[in-house]
């Protein structure tokens, strides 16, 4: 198991508060779809979360059937269905815009099926070898029962990947490091015209902090999520926080 520290990384909080099925979210994600690519295409902090999930595929033997869980825009469900051209792959995600985005990201893909449901209404054909679910768990109606959900999805022995987003974005704090990033890297002209592009990112974020504060999605640190997981039947592999500190990736395995 490892507990990886981030050197210098910035510590954001973690609001210990329970979600309130009562309160409503306010992200609007179809509208956070059209700019949400932004992220792969310009976020580093974005784009380490892909190359670990590449190399936790890697070192893993060829799982044939895969689920995204809250897949977005398809970003991890495309690795999959690359690097294993002769699984299936399952997109599992309710909203329209970010379903649409996917489809025509991934529309190379024979091996990619979509199914616009949410999680706690999809009905699996058939146990996975491998379950995905990237920042979309702390978003759901009562994640840790969602946590059992995802083990009944997995065969014994199978593998969850699973990055949870678990304390409350700061979303000046990322202004500024994604700022002085684009302008390193393209010029502050450039920088700019990204910030531009981007703002409906910003807005859905900040849409997502002032859920995190109300208690309506869920905040945790990375032991609590690990221990939730547990719970849930899993043995944890590797454990580590992501995403600059403000999210927790484990990779577990479902017990028998
Ligand atoms: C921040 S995006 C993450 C998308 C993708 N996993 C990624 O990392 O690029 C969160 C996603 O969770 C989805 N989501 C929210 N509630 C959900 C639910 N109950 N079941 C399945 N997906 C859900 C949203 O529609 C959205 O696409």
């Amino acid at each position: 198991m490892r507990t990886d520290v981030q050197s210098g990384a910035y510590q954001p909080r973690t609001i210990s508060r329970q979600p309130k099925s009562s309160r409503k979210s306010k992200t609007d994600w179809t509208a956070y779809a059209a700019a949400y690519d932004l992220l792969s295409d310009y976020n580093p902090a974005y784009q380490e979360l892909l190359e670990e999930f590449e190399g936790t595929l890697s070192g893993m033997d060829t799982p044939r059937l895969i689920y995204d869980i809250g897949g977005g825009t398809g970003n991890y469900s495309e690795i999959a269905a690359r690097k294993f051209p002769e699984s299936s792959v399952y997109l599992v995600e309710p909203d329209p815009g970010m379903t649409q985005r996917a489809r025509e990201k991934l529309s190379a893909y024979d091996n990619v099926t979509y199914l616009d449901s949410p999680f706690q209404e999809f009905d699996p054909p058939a146990p996975a070898d491998l379950v995905i679910c990237v920042h979309s768990l702390y978003a759901m109606p009562d994640p840790e029962s969602r946590l059992f959900d995802l083990r009944k999805l997995l065969r014994p022995g199978g593998t969850l990947f699973l990055i949870d987003l678990g304390r409350k974005l700061n979303i000046a704090e990322w202004r500024s490091y994604l700022f002085s990033h684009l302008t390193r890297e393209v010029g502050i002209a450039k920088a700019i015209q990204i910030f531009w592009n981007g703002r409906e990112i910003a807005k859905q974020n900040k849409a997502i902090s002032k859920a995190q504060e109300e208690g309506a999605y869920w905040t945790h640190s990375e032991s609590e999520l690990a221990a939730a997981v547990e719970k849930a039947g899993f043995e944890v592999m590797t454990r580590k926080p992501a995403y600059r500190g403000y999210s927790d990736l484990l990779v577990c395995r479902a017990a028998s």
